[in-house]
């Protein structure tokens, strides 16, 4: 405890001392938040074009998510999935047909990775229902190279990226990584041990990847012809960041079959909370192949819970959040100030930019590595180039977040504004000008 004759510590003091390092941390101490604008406790005011990583759709302190929460913490926060919750039975119904528009049931959690645990689960219990010759259950589960689905152990077995498993073997079997849209690859990898494929329709950790029509198409294909489910992790990229509610659908485009394409699960978190910790799957109502029960029924009484997914304030606070992006068609309005801020990137011709790349308000500017790492400044951080700069845009005030060494990610929330746009790019500008300048 702090007496009266000790020095106050810091935050940074905090930290330091009791927070375990698992991030490496800016040094800058947030307190509080309007729309797309966040100050720390000097009273410095940044723009925010890192949404908390996607997480803030509706920016900060939104009137009808704070209201929301704070009228339902007034009556009841918890109880328990003991009983049936009218807060979760609305939302449900929310997701199931104002967000997917398509028959189905919902699971509800805490976070994505705990989302995707569920995915996982159920891929094992169909696989114990449709085993192999042998008679053992199937158990694999095909995900692509350079995805990402959470830090548990299955977590960071599903993810295709090394630095997040290494350290931590053995790793849970069931896994097989293939290169990210590519078609024969993922033909190749098929055997008679798979189960599930999952993916992201959009990579965001992966640095901004989107999947082609081809390989979701290829993936329907092969899930159909050989009795597996399709998985697709929308945690980053769902719910309107992508330009539509649906990412895959935003990913296949115009293509003429897109309208054949249906997975067998979504996962979602992240901005279907707008901050408030949240996790879901939605499984679909359909049956496939020898098994009796539809998929969305799989996952039967006592196979699988969590204490609070789907508590009241949760609901009442995903309900809120998805109700203001539904009434305001914010997923409409993502893909207007998506392409409005592709094109004054592009207009602004900055520093060090190879291609800037993504759908809606899931923007990547991929730099020249070496054009950065040409900066002194940038050798002796010793960082790599999407941390150097996102850290020199730090200070310049303009919030973003890194994806891979080489992409600058914008995930602003959906309701950000033209004028809001124009400020982020031009302090881009003057950013990556300067350092440029004054090495
Ligand atoms: C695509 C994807 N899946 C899963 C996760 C894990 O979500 P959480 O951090 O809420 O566990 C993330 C988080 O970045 C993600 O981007």
């Amino acid at each position: 405890m702090t007496t009266s004759t000790e020095t106050p510590q810091t935050t940074q003091d905090l930290f330091e001392q009791y927070v375990a390092p698992t991030y490496g941390r800016f040094h800058m101490a947030p307190v509080r938040g309007q729309g797309c604008w966040l100050w720390d406790e000097a009273g410095k005011k940044y723009l925010d074009f890192g949404g908390g990583i996607a997480v803030c759709s509706l920016g900060h302190a939104h009137p009808r998510l704070a209201g929301a929460i704070q009228a339902q913490a007034a009556s009841l926060i918890h109880c328990s999935n003991l009983y049936q919750m009218p807060a979760q039975g609305k939302l449900a119904k929310l997701l199931v047909e104002g967000v997917m528009q398509m028959p189905g049931k919902v699971f509800f959690s805490n976070s994505g990775a705990e989302a995707n645990e569920g995915l996982y689960k159920l891929a094992r219990r169909y696989g114990t229902l449709t085993p192999k010759a042998n008679g053992e259950a199937r158990i694999e589960v095909i995900t692509v190279e350079n995805s990402f689905h959470g830090r548990t152990l299955a977590g960071i077995a599903a993810t295709g990226q090394e630095k997040v498993k290494s350290g931590f073997g053995p790793l849970m079997e069931g896994f097989q990584h293939v290169p990210y849209n590519n078609v024969e690859a993922l033909k190749a990898a098929v055997n008679e041990n798979t189960v599930a494929i999952m993916l992201e329709p959009v990579q965001g950790e992966g640095g901004i990847n989107v999947a082609s029509p081809e390989f979701l198409r290829t993936t329907r294909d092969l899930c159909q012809k050989h009795d597996l489910l399709f998985f697709l992790d929308e945690i980053q990229c769902g719910v309107g960041r992508t330009g539509h509610l649906r990412a895959w659908e935003t990913a296949l485009g115009e293509s003429p079959e897109s309208a054949g394409i249906i997975p067998d699960a979504v996962s979602w978190a992240k901005g279907m909370g707008g901050g408030f910790p949240f996790g879901a799957i939605w499984l679909r109502n359909a049956t496939r192949s020898s098994v009796r029960e539809p998929i969305c029924d799989l996952l039967g009484p006592g196979s699988h819970g969590t204490t609070y997914g789907g508590a009241p304030l949760a609901c009442a606070a995903v309900t809120a959040g998805m109700e203001e992006i539904l009434e305001n068609d914010l997923a409409g309005h993502s893909a207007a100030m998506g392409n409005y801020l592709r094109k004054k990137l592009q207009e602004a011709e900055l520093p060090f930019v190879k291609d800037v790349r993504g759908l809606g308000l899931m923007i990547g500017i991929v730099v020249d590595q070496g054009a950065v790492m040409a900066l002194s400044a940038c050798e002796e951080s010793g960082l790599v180039p999407s941390l150097f700069l996102v850290g020199a845009l730090n200070k310049a005030k303009l919030l973003t977040v890194p994806a891979g060494a080489d992409v600058v990610r914008l995930l602003p929330a959906l309701n950000v504004t033209e004028a809001e746009i124009d400020t982020a790019v031009f302090m881009l500008k003057t950013t990556f000008e300067k350092l440029v300048a004054t090495n």
